[in-house]
């Protein structure tokens, strides 16, 4: 079958679509969720709830052919248990809509956030229930719009979605305990993707499914042997832990005795392991920002603010002098770096990849009704330059999507650190009537996918 490379855009369902308790909706983690003063919550977010139309009608006007996007599980169950029919309703109309114009939906299936009620019921991810009503969730998603949306992501940077508590709702305040809990919640959800894989197959006949990374480029920051030993562990437990359960269904080595050692290896029942091992997704999808520098642990370095998967183990953040950085690409900027991890990760797991999320965060300004984000541009192009050159070397690149389509909030940072092609006319604490205006940087990708790839001839 031969098919053209896809050009697209991302969002997320809790980023981008507001209508808090509109049409059905129930309360989901990220509803509930404490955000500071000064910062955008995702009520109205960046209101495509009411603007989906206009929306499409811009992706189709830039030229788009794949919308990345995530399914609100509080949308099409409110409570992670009832269908609700409004909200298949709203996500029919936007595949419809994205179909009309020749724009390939691909909806992720787990985008962070979850129904706050199976957190209440049962703890969420932290019990085999909720394998269940993901699986169930999922199977109503491929039953319904399956007829139409053939490429599907699973779960969205799992590595973030079972450390961030505000995220999956779980605030357990024992620190011994919520690193238990964390890896326990981190295998079931390995265990809800591979049946719902399972599922998918009986019911999307010709789909296409899988995983979304979020992809560690890991540099040690010297030869030093043990700053080499550390960008190992640093490779097994930010990354391969994930993709390796993902694509084989078991952990690295090195894993298994990290968590063996601190006692933290999750409970596992019998049959999981035939489950893991035979099924296999069929691409890997790629979220990309910046590589990661890695160093030896030394005896007086403070790591009490790292993330939580820094715990107890022989790695810190390094920092990276020869890349440039900015305020809010603090890691710096590193197009290489995506050249360099999809081609670790193919080499590993010879699937197909498409690039889902690639973009540069930046407090746009507007000037006389334009935005004038060449810094972004520059961003864009030498990261798409490097997905050029991965596809003439040969690798299988199905597509590249940026982050994102248009202002939404931010993960954790509000509305102040935008990465849209389309500005989204509204403050952290002002709503306004979120006005869309496209950027420099929308109209330089529109010219960019009429340029297309040099060589459309490696895809087969
Ligand atoms: C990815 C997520 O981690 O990075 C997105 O999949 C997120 O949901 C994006 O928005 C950028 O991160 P942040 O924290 O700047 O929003």
């Amino acid at each position: 079958m031969t098919h053209s490379f896809l050009w697209g855009a991302s969002t997320s369902a809790f980023q981008v679509e507001g209508g808090y308790g509109e049409g059905g909706k129930g309360i989901a983690t990220t509803d509930v969720r404490s955000v500071p003063d000064g910062i955008a919550d995702n009520k109205v977010a960046a209101d495509h709830y009411h603007h989906w139309k206009e929306d499409v009608r811009l992706m189709a006007e830039l030229g788009l052919t794949l919308y990345r996007f995530s399914f609100n599980w509080t949308r099409i169950m409110g409570d992670g248990k009832q269908v609700n029919e409004d909200g298949i309703a709203f996500y029919n109309g936007l595949i419809d809509e994205c179909l009309k114009h020749g724009i390939t939906p691909f909806p992720t299936l787990y985008h962070f956030e979850m129904p706050q009620h199976l957190v209440d019921l049962y703890g969420g991810w932290k019990s085999r229930e909720c394998i269940d009503d993901f699986v169930n969730y999922a199977k109503i998603c491929f039953e319904v719009f399956g007829d139409r949306v053939k490429m599907w992501g699973t779960i969205n940077e799992q590595m973030i979605a079972i450390a961030a508590k505000d995220l999956n709702g779980n605030h357990e305040a024992n620190a011994e305990q919520s690193m238990k809990d964390m890896y326990q919640m981190s295998y079931h959800m390995s265990l809800a993707e591979k049946k719902a894989i399972k599922v998918f197959r009986t019911l999307v006949p010709h789909g296409q499914i899988g995983p979304v990374c979020s992809m560690q480029v890991v540099y040690p920051e010297t030869p030093f042997p043990e700053d080499i030993r550390a960008a190992k562990d640093a490779q097994d437990f930010l990354q391969n832990c994930f993709l390796d359960m993902s694509i084989w269904g078991r952990y690295p080595q090195s894993y298994t005795n990290y968590l063996t050692k601190n006692g933290w290896f999750p409970m596992i029942e019998e049959g999981d392991q035939e489950i893991l091992a035979s099924i296999k997704p069929d691409l890997i999808g790629i979220n990309y920002y910046c590589s990661t520098c890695i160093r030896a642990r030394r005896k007086n370095d403070d790591t009490s603010k790292l993330p939580p998967f820094y715990r107890n183990n022989l790695f810190t953040l390094g920092n990276n002098t020869y890349l440039e950085k900015t305020r809010w690409m603090e890691f710096g900027i590193d197009p290489q770096g995506l050249y360099t991890g999809m081609r670790d990760i193919y080499e590993r797991y010879h699937l197909p990849l498409i690039v889902t999320e690639n973009g540069l965060a930046y407090s746009d300004v507007v000037e006389n009704g334009e935005i004038k984000d060449e810094y972004r541009i520059d961003y864009l192009s030498k990261h798409i330059d490097q997905c050029e050159q991965f596809v003439k070397d040969g690798y299988p690149l199905l597509g590249y999507s940026t982050w994102s389509f248009l202002d939404l909030v931010s993960s954790h940072q509000g509305f102040g650190k935008r990465y849209g092609l389309v500005f989204v006319d509204r403050t952290d604490e002002d709503a306004k009537e979120c006005k869309r205006i496209p950027k420099k940087s929308f109209y330089w990708y529109q010219n960019r996918i009429k340029k297309g790839l040099l060589n459309e001839e490696n895809f087969d």
